[in-house]
């Protein structure tokens, strides 16, 4: 009988000390002599749960300002996302002026899998770039990852893509209207206050909402990508994980070169405020057949 109590009894014990343990943050008077206590408590908890870091805090209560242990906090890190192009398959061969399907999939950790719908397909970018010279395709293809312009990584977080295309019309004007309109005489301060304050009667008579939690200046990193970029017929940008693009030249008459896929994913961080973000892209080549 006093065997099962006398285990009754620790069993008990342990549990309470596991439930302490599991709280991970222990605060003690240090005035009232329990400091002691506090380590000592602590250092039986990383034996008993082994090497997870215990964090506890020690309130200096005369004072009542907290002091953390920062070092015991455990580091969280982010981990990088995964994107790949699934279709087609790089190096595949295709006749000129035929559309061609591709599709995308992205895996993180943090943010999850496409494939189950965790990831926003509107949040998949895809690049597609014609080359005259596929060898010069193959050369762009092994250079390391380049830093993408500051305003295309900000555009791409934004609402611009719900309305506009790069190539083509939609709810707002192509991007690539708006760069031929303005080139010549470009003014990034008065067209970055349009889309901060919104605008409307310029295109037409439907208007495009005002971006007021966009700063300036991000608005105008914004312009300058648009009117860097989106004119040039040999690159189309693209959003989502599944698209089509026509496998065909600029000009519609070269008979030679290759197509670069470039997809990329920026992942949210640990945090889902992007401090921490990453990106992750893939890259494939397609080649003309005929
Ligand atoms: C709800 C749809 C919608 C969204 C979202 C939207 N736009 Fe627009 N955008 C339009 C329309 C419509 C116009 C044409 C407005 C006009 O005629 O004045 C336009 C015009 C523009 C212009 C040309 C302005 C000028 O002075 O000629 C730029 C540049 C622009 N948008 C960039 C952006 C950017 C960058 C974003 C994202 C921050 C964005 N748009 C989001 C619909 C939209």
């Amino acid at each position: 009988m006093t065997i099962i109590r006398y285990f009754i009894l620790s069993g008990s014990f342990l549990i309470v000390l596991l439930a302490l343990c599991a709280k991970l943050d222990f605060r003690f008077p240090v005035d009232r002599g329990d400091f002691n206590f506090s380590l000592s408590a602590k250092s039986i908890c990383e034996k008993i749960i082994g090497s997870q870091p215990v964090q506890y805090s020690v309130a200096d209560w005369s004072k009542s300002i907290p002091v953390t242990n920062k070092a015991a906090r455990p580091l969280q890190k982010n981990n990088a996302p995964v994107v790949h192009i699934i279709s087609p398959e790089s190096n595949s061969l295709f006749s000129w002026n035929t559309m061609i399907p591709y599709a995308v999939t992205v895996s993180d950790k943090e943010d999850g899998q496409s494939k189950f719908g965790e990831i926003a397909t509107t949040e998949v970018f895809v690049e597609v770039q014609y080359f005259a010279d596929a060898a010069r395709a193959a050369a762009y293809q092994k250079l390391p990852q380049q830093k993408e312009p500051p305003g295309y990584t900000a555009i791409k977080k934004l609402d611009c893509f719900n309305c506009h295309a790069v190539k083509s019309k939609l709810i707002g004007p192509a991007f690539q209207e708006i760069t031929r309109k303005y080139k010549k005489t470009p003014n990034l301060e008065l067209l970055a206050s349009h889309i901060v304050k919104g605008s409307t009667g310029i295109w037409g008579n439907i208007s495009m909402p005002s971006h007021p939690d966009l700063p300036q200046k991000d608005a105008e990193q914004i312009v300058k990508w648009i009117l860097d970029h989106t004119d040039k017929p040999d690159i189309d940008y693209l959003r989502g994980t599944e698209g089509s693009f026509w496998f065909r030249s600029p000009s519609g008459v070269a008979s030679k070169g290759a197509f670069l896929l470039k997809a990329s994913y920026t992942d949210h961080g640990t945090d889902n405020n992007y401090t921490s973000s990453i990106t992750d892209q893939d890259m494939i080549i397609l080649r003309s057949g005929k």
